[in-house]
């Protein structure tokens, strides 16, 4: 049954403007937060550890949360319209379900799941990643609680995956050394920090439902449990390295490249993680997506007209991905996973 504007109480307000985030200080949500910022359309409330060290956008209401007390959480989240979740993936493992849970308690309608990764109708990838089936439980205990989700399927953050180490897009800018992945031929969508960030405001920027039967302007009710799809490129190995020469004024003298199988390179992975070493899990993580006959590519599904996103230049978001890098190598424990 749809729901339309005209049905609901008096005094209803057919938009998101209250919302709280989770990691607004961190890699992708501090992204999120400056573009929701920027539509001057939301206030942004950030549930923030209350010893946390990461440094918080200008501009947020700050809510500090303590995990093993579950009544601050529900506190912060109290009157608030929509939950963002971005949480570090070396957050404890039940973190997502205490913030769901908490999230039903304060009476949130909608969450924005932890995941901003590859299409989640691509079951055998998030099977192989070993991604897919906690998105999918992470989804539907939002549903359990009564509640509804909008999931974000960017691919790879490009400029996030290019500073990142060997492990993700293979590079490794302090020994100039490339690993490329079969004949670096196969395609991804990707997408930078900042394409993800205009994407998810634009959606919440949207009215919430439709006024009537006859109002087909695009709603946030349209997303409502299913995913937002954007990209920025669709590229391969060997287009982002032609990129990198470039930005960096380099030339194929001045790299050392090999080459290595998907599918082996895939499992050594996973035997590392299966062995508990999560230094194993990027590589299998960026292997598979690599795969010639199931890659991470999904641009025909991308939503960026209708969000009518900007072009990018690939050049640039390459830029951007070589000044991540002194921040990435901030953060060992991440670079290492
Ligand atoms: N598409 C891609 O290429 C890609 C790449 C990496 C990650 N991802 C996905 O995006 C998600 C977010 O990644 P991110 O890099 O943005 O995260 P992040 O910056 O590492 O962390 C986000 C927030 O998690 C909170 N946090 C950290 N440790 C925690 C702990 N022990 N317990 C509770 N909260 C903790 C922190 O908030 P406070 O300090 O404010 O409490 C932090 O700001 C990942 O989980 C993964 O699913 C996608």
């Amino acid at each position: 049954m749809s729901e339309y504007a005209k049905n609901k109480p008096a005094g209803f307000k057919n938009a998101i403007e209250k919302v709280a985030i989770v990691g607004a200080g961190g890699t992708i949500g501090s992204h999120l937060v400056s573009a929701l910022l920027k539509t001057g359309k939301h206030t942004v409330t950030a549930l923030s550890r209350k010893d946390s060290s990461n440094k918080l956008p200008d501009g947020v209401n700050v809510a500090p949360v303590d995990y093993s007390d579950e009544s601050t959480i529900v506190e912060a989240l109290k009157g608030q319209e929509f939950f963002i979740i971005t949480l570090s993936p070396t957050a404890p493992r039940d973190t997502h379900s205490k913030l769901v849970q908490a999230a039903a308690k304060a009476g949130v309608p909608y969450i924005m799941p932890n995941s901003y990764a590859g299409d989640i109708e691509q079951v055998q990838f998030g099977v192989d990643t070993l991604l897919g089936p906690v998105a999918k439980a992470h989804r539907e205990e939002i549903e359990k609680l009564g509640m509804q989700w909008i999931a974000v399927c960017c691919g790879f953050w490009y400029d996030y995956s290019l500073a990142g180490g060997e492990a993700r897009f293979g590079f490794d800018f302090d020994k100039h050394t490339l690993t490329i992945y079969d004949d670096g031929q196969t395609k991804n969508s990707v997408s930078t920090l900042a394409q993800v960030g205009r994407a998810v405001a634009k959606v919440l920027s949207f009215p919430l439902f439709p006024q009537d039967e006859e109002d087909k302007s695009l709603t946030i009710s349209s997303w409502l449990n299913k995913a937002v799809y954007l990209k920025s490129f669709v590229v391969n190995q060997n287009e982002i390295f032609e990129s990198v020469k470039r930005v960096t004024g380099t030339t194929d003298a001045d790299w050392t490249v090999t080459h290595e199988n998907t599918k082996q390179r895939y499992e050594e992975g996973m035997a590392l993680v299966k062995k508990g070493n999560m230094s194993g899990f990027g590589k299998l993580l960026y292997s598979r997506a690599f795969y010639p006959e199931d890659p991470s590519d999904f641009a025909a599904k991308a939503q960026n007209e209708l969000l009518d996103l900007p072009e990018e230049k690939l050049d640039d978001a390459t830029k951007d991905g070589i000044e991540l890098l002194k921040e990435l190598q901030k953060r060992p424990e991440r670079m290492a996973a």
